[in-house]
């Protein structure tokens, strides 16, 4: 009797889980995910607000900071995955959150972000190897994979799963054309954590963008996750990347049109 009574639980619990999935993730692409941006504007709906994306980050270790700062309820949507951005390195690494991958630093390629060379950065990644055990690790994210040739040099044996790479560019065909050579050159599957329009103020070029290049990305087989970059983007004009790249409209729990494409497409 107690058997079949934990029988039925275990299957029951089994059936309720698939059925949440289902609910949850059945036609997201598995490969779709999304940056979401700690800004003053963020609202703890944000990730859940994006429920056909599969995965997310926030170029953070974990979103405790994220959520702790907003009073958010501690539960974490799904699809978490943490990284060790290199620009807080020195605080330390820790893990805690349950995720299958790790990402590496942020852009050591550029000074304002991770800002590290390659030979600094390899000494640096044997102890990102410490906390990546039974995880996939995937590389530093750069722009220019020279940068990242260099590391593979100097990080002799290190453990590199994936590699990670950033393209701001306006042409589908230049951004899959980037990620060949990237793929020609590493063998490795790729992850592009970041990609948008830049310099331009146009919601309707980032649109045109997306509905070129996603399908691209999904068929591409040595692309294996990609990220818009982003979810809540505020400056206006003048800068690098706009608000008019922004996947959620500014001062509002809702999906910018964009966002719209973007969380329903696949
Ligand atoms: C790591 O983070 C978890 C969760 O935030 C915390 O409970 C734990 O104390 C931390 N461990 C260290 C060594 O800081
Ligand atoms: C980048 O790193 C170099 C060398 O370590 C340092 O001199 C420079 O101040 C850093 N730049 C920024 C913006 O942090």
């Amino acid at each position: 009797m107690v058997f079949t009574y934990v029988s039925v639980l275990l299957v029951s619990g089994l059936l309720s889980l698939l059925v949440f999935n289902m609910i949850d993730l059945s036609e997201a692409s598995i490969k779709k995910g999304v940056g979401i941006m700690f800004s003053k504007q963020y609202r703890c709906t944000d990730e859940s607000t994006f429920n056909n994306v599969h995965w997310w980050y926030d170029w953070h270790q974990t979103p405790n900071l994220m959520h702790g700062y907003n009073h958010c309820p501690t539960t974490v949507r799904s699809g978490y995955v943490p990284m060790v951005n290199g620009k807080q390195f020195e605080r330390g690494i820790n893990i805690s959150v349950n995720s299958q991958f790790l990402l590496g630093f942020n852009e050591p390629d550029h000074k304002e972000q991770a800002n590290l060379t390659a030979a600094q950065a390899s000494v640096m990644w044997k102890e990102v190897e410490k906390h990546a055990a039974g995880k996939t690790l995937i590389s530093p994210a750069v722009t220019d994979i020279n940068w990242l040739q260099q590391f593979f040099q100097y990080c002799n044996n290190c453990r590199v799963d994936h590699v990670a790479v950033h393209i701001y560019k306006c042409n589908a065909h230049q951004i899959m054309a980037y990620l060949k050579q990237t793929w020609d050159r590493f063998h490795k599957p790729i992850w592009l954590t970041e990609f948008a329009c830049p310099h331009t103020t146009s919601a309707h070029e980032q649109l045109r963008l997306m509905r070129e290049l996603l399908p691209l990305l999904e068929s591409a087989p040595y692309v294996f996750r990609y990220a818009w970059f982003t979810s809540r983007w505020v400056f206006h004009s003048h800068t690098f990347v706009d608000g008019s790249t922004s996947l959620m409209k500014e001062n509002s729990a809702e999906l910018s049109t964009l966002g719209h494409y973007y969380n329903n497409f696949m």
